[in-house]
């Protein structure tokens, strides 16, 4: 046992996975073989170098009593000492593969422990990391025991020989960067750190080592095959089935099989001479036939999430109720299928993949965007000098989750470009599993792959892959295609999913696809609220892209995930509202509707006057009935708009929802509402400096309102802009279409207004103006109409577009201030918010919320919070009716405030509430990293006209 007295840090760059770590196997806990956790609090030291320290603090007896301490598991600069980094696809390093730079912000981690009493005297013992960020070395007592990178994967080392019961000193030093950093350079933050548990695990003689459970299912005879190899001899019990069998054998019973909507897992237990092992089986087939990824002989439909990991405040440090929490909100909003972008998960992930149901594609950790840059010159993945790390990779990864039923597809990684190393990865996997299907999105051609995938393809490229009419070699036209990214949930959005939904399932070779992606990864931070890239005085950084998910940073749902819900739902409910009978089609792939219960509900002007339950038979999956609904509550016969609310729900609780929790639901118009209608009747009149039309005031040089009853009302006028979305800036590549910088250039924010005329007549007041930005020729003339009945004001604006309008409009609608408004009711779209292609889960129906609760904070502000098909809304005083329906928003600041915003912190509200009306919405689309609005979700400058009536609730 020695120290070397020199200290080389030649592994930080050297290209190898490693040495000294044991052989890649499967994670498991052992029912009976002691175990120890080594998480904690750990002695901690931040160099500016790999080489700044000698190594002698790994030796006994060093006195680390004037270190900091930091959390394991943990990133350091989560913690205090040093900052993120946030980039996309650049390497935050100059690239000279495998080199990095000379300042490697190094951590040395020290943790001294004693063995519990009852820890046994004989075999031996491992040691296990199950992430560290990038690259470590490690000495148990003085001796150095190996180094290893590959971050987001398990190293173990065998350490029983220099245990000692008491005072053991655990040294680990670990780099920021490191030749893996090349082969690591995913769209997240930089977090170095012992990011995962560290364990020391006892090996009882005789323990198992490592198995693989092979669980199969015959669709046909409904029967289950069961074989577990293990490295140890033993015996493999399933008491449920029956079964006890030798290791190494197989056995034939009759099984209920394992798919995502019926999760059923078999407890069994695998006994070896040394130890025994909780099985839990999940009996499935995964296949490619007639070109479809299958599952128990029927092929699948993805609706599936990118889930990165992550935590608002410990980075990818995940605790097990977060990971259960992810799990959760997933099953609960339809998700069936996860992608672990782009790196395997914490193992526990997978542990409640398999108990919940969810269809897994296992991504292993390779990324090597940043050579994109150089024409992915020197692309490691195309270098066999970097082969053996790769298949290390792959082989940790395929060895520590093969035995999970919810893992079906083995993804090679993730934007690496193409090369032979990718080749060698899928050529090991396939020799140890061939019971799973590859995939990897760079493989154009599929070469090496199971499946076309592709990200971002605009929806009609998509449609013309599901018709085969896409080119491509012969066999990747033989494949199935998924989206592994698509619907870029990057701020308000995505937009355009019910569209690309539609086209999946219309064509039998399209097998759905994976939003991008699942969170935010906003940090939390007391300046900002939540902190992005450039926060932390990044040199280099890609700012908000790396809040692009369809939660929040604090797991809350953003309207994206609750529109993503409703489209992807499982049961379809459909019919015409006036003939009283529904459709109801189980959109399931393998559950019937048993575990669902329906429910009608009759509403009059929003309000429920009648609900039942609805008998629907058990349906199995793609079938459909015809229910017929009961006799319409008679409605008040004054031209009330009425319609048909079904819901399917949790009949009863289930391992992820309570019983009641809301699956799916249609409504059904039966008749339509009247339009509100105001009689011209009051003549306006003037005096010096007002004019007056029913109960309204307004300037008399200018036309402008002020007041309505008593209600003071500020600058109404003609409004285009909105803050734009991080869709409507677009990606930077895509330089042709960012609606965002064509607004600004075409001063859509900065429209000025030329009045060019206040005339009175018998029955309104019009005033006329022409809205136009400085330097163009286009414009809006936009006539504003005032009349009234003595009590109502209606306003009624016209536009006419002049000119050569090239780009479509953030908005068409007015907006005005109030004073004093809080409470907002409306009978409209929600309860949340919708814009025209983003509007499926937008429900008919009275609501109320309060204005700050109609914002959406989504982590860099941009326009939110629209309520779609309004009729009418009540706030600060005063009921608005439209004619037609409306986009309804109110806000404590203007758009121009939120548009100027970089954080949340930077809102400040206002006494001033301001409102918008819009007649028209600009789609959102993706084009944040994807298509943009449809075309006719786009708001093109055309002749428009519409009216709203306003009242003064308190006269
Ligand atoms: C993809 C990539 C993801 C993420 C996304 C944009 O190209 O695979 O990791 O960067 O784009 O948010």
């Amino acid at each position: 046992m020695s120290l070397r007295t020199t200290t080389s840090v030649d592994y930080v760059e050297d290209v190898s996975p490693g040495s000294g770590a044991l052989p890649p196997r499967a994670w498991y806990a052992s029912s009976d073989a002691a175990s120890l956790s080594l998480n904690g609090s750990w002695r901690f030291r931040l160099s500016a170098t790999a080489d700044a320290e000698d190594d002698s603090f790994a030796a006994e007896g060093y006195d680390a009593g004037n270190w900091a301490e930091v959390r394991v598991p943990g990133h350091w600069v989560l913690q205090g000492h040093g900052s993120p980094i946030y980039t996309n696809h650049l390497y935050p390093f100059p690239v000279d593969p495998p080199h990095v730079p000379t300042e490697n912000p190094t951590g040395d981690h020290l943790r001294v422990f004693d063995l519990p009493d009852e820890w046994p005297a004989d075999g031996g013992a491992v040691l296990r990391f199950d992430g560290v960020e990038s690259c470590a070395r490690v000495w148990l007592n003085g001796t150095d025991i190996g180094e290893f990178k590959g971050s987001r994967l398990p190293h173990e080392f065998a350490v029983g020989h220099l245990l000692k019961p008491t005072g053991n000193v655990l040294a680990v030093r670990v780099h920021q960067w490191s030749a893996g950093s090349y082969l690591e350079d995913q769209d997240q933050w930089w977090l170095p750190g012992i990011f995962r548990d560290v364990t020391l695990l006892h090996r009882p003689a005789g323990s198992a080592l490592d198995f693989f459970v092979h669980a199969s299912y015959d669709h046909v005879s409904g029967n289950g095959t069961l074989r577990v190899d293990s490295d140890v001899d033993g015996r493999v019990t399933v008491p449920a089935l029956d079964i006890d069998v030798a290791t190494g054998e197989s056995v034939t019973v009759s099984v209920q099989p394992w798919t995502a909507e019926t999760p059923k897992l078999y407890d069994g237990v695998l006994a070896t001479e040394g130890e025994r092992i909780p099985l839990r089986i999940g009996f499935r087939t995964v296949v490619l036939e007639d070109g479809l990824i299958k599952a128990n002989g029927k092929p699948l439909l993805f609706k599936g999430v990118n889930r990165h990991e992550w935590h608002p405040e410990r980075g990818r440090a995940l605790d097990l109720e977060t990971m259960r929490e992810d799990v959760l909100l997933m099953k609960r909003h339809n998700i069936n299928a996860v992608r672990t972008s782009h790196y395997p998960p914490h193992p526990a992930f997978l542990d409640l993949c398999d108990e919940y149901g969810l269809w897994v594609i296992d991504e292993c950790d390779l990324e090597t965007h940043g050579f994109v840059e150089q024409a992915w010159r020197d692309n490691p993945v195309d270098d066999d000098r970097w082969t053996p790390a790769l298949i290390d990779r792959a082989s940790r990864m395929v060895e520590r989750d093969k035995n999970h039923p919810s893992v079906v597809i083995w993804s090679l990684g993730n934007e690496a470009g193409t090369g032979r190393g990718l080749t060698a990865m899928a050529e090991w996997i396939r020799g140890r599993d061939g019971s799973r299907l590859i995939h990897y999105e760079g493989d154009i051609n599929c070469r090496d792959t199971d499946m076309y995938s592709r990200m971002y393809a605009a929806h009609d490229e998509v449609e013309q892959i599901g018709r085969d009419l896409d080119g491509g070699t012969h066999r990747r036209r033989g494949l199935p295609f998924i989206l592994c990214e698509y619907g870029h949930a990057m701020g308000n959005g995505p937009g355009g999913i019910a569209d690309y939904q539609r086209i999946f399932e219309a064509y039998d070779r399209l097998q759905g696809g994976f939003i991008w992606e699942w969170i935010d990864h906003g940090l939390k931070d007391a300046r900002f609220g939540f902190a992005y890239g450039g926060d932390f005085g990044e040199e280099l950084h890609d700012g908000n892209f790396v809040c692009d998910g369809l939660i929040f940073p604090d797991r809350k749902p953003s309207p994206g995930l609750v529109e993503f819900k409703k489209v992807i739902e499982p049961v379809r409910i459909e019919g015409d509202g006036s003939d009283g009978t529904v459709r109801v089609t189980n959109a399931y792939d393998f559950a019937d509707l048993s575990d669902l219960a329906f429910e009608w509900s009759y509403q009059v002007d929003g309000k429920t006057v009648e609900a039942g339950s609805l008998s629907v038979p058990a349906l199995a999956p793609g079938e459909s009935a015809e229910v017929k609904l009961p006799t319409p509550p008679s409605g008040d016969g004054r031209g009330a708009e009425t319609q048909w609310t079904v819901r399917a729900l949790l009949a009863e609780d289930t391992a992820w929802g309570r019983k009641d929790h809301e699956v799916a639901w249609a409504q059904l118009p039966v008749s339509p509402r009247a339009l509100p209608s105001v009689v011209a009747s009051d003549r306006p009149s003037a005096s010096e400096r007002l004019i007056y039309v029913g109960p309204a005031s307004f300037d008399v040089r200018t036309g402008a309102l002020k007041t309505i009853g008593r209600l003071n009302v500020t600058d109404l006028r003609l409004d285009v802009w909105r803050a734009p979305t991080d869709n409507d800036e677009g990606a930077s590549w895509q330089d042709d279409i960012r609606w965002a910088s064509l607004w600004r250039k075409y001063g859509l924010h900065r429209m000025q207004h030329r009045l060019d005329g206040v005339e009175l007549s018998d029955d309104a007041l019009t005033v006329r103006t022409r809205v136009a930005p400085a330097a163009w020729e286009v414009g809006l003339r936009t006539v504003y109409r005032w009349t009234s009945d003595g009590t109502r004001l209606k306003l009624t604006v016209s536009v006419a577009p002049e000119g050569d309008w090239t780009v479509p409009l953030p908005r068409l609608g007015i907006r005005f201030g109030l004073a004093q408004a809080d409470q907002v009711k409306w009978f409209g779209g929600g309860p949340g918010e919708a814009y025209p292609d983003t509007k499926s889960a937008s429900m008919l129906g009275l609501w109320h919320a309060s204005v700050d609760e109609l914002q959406t904070p989504y982590v860099r502000p941009q326009e939110n919070g629209a309520r779609a098909d309004v009729r009418w809304a009540e706030l600060g005083g005063l009921r608005i009716e439209g004619d037609p329906e409306f986009w309804f928003s109110a806000r404590r600041w203007t758009n121009e405030q939120l548009d100027a915003a970089q954080h949340l912190t930077d809102l400040t509200p206002t006494d001033t509430v301001w409102v918008n009306l819009d007649h028209g919405q600009q789609g959102i689309g993706s084009q944040s990293c994807g298509p943009g609005a449809l075309p006719q979700y786009q708001l093109r400058a055309a002749p428009a006209e519409f009216s709203f009536v306003f009242s003064d609730l308190r006269d």
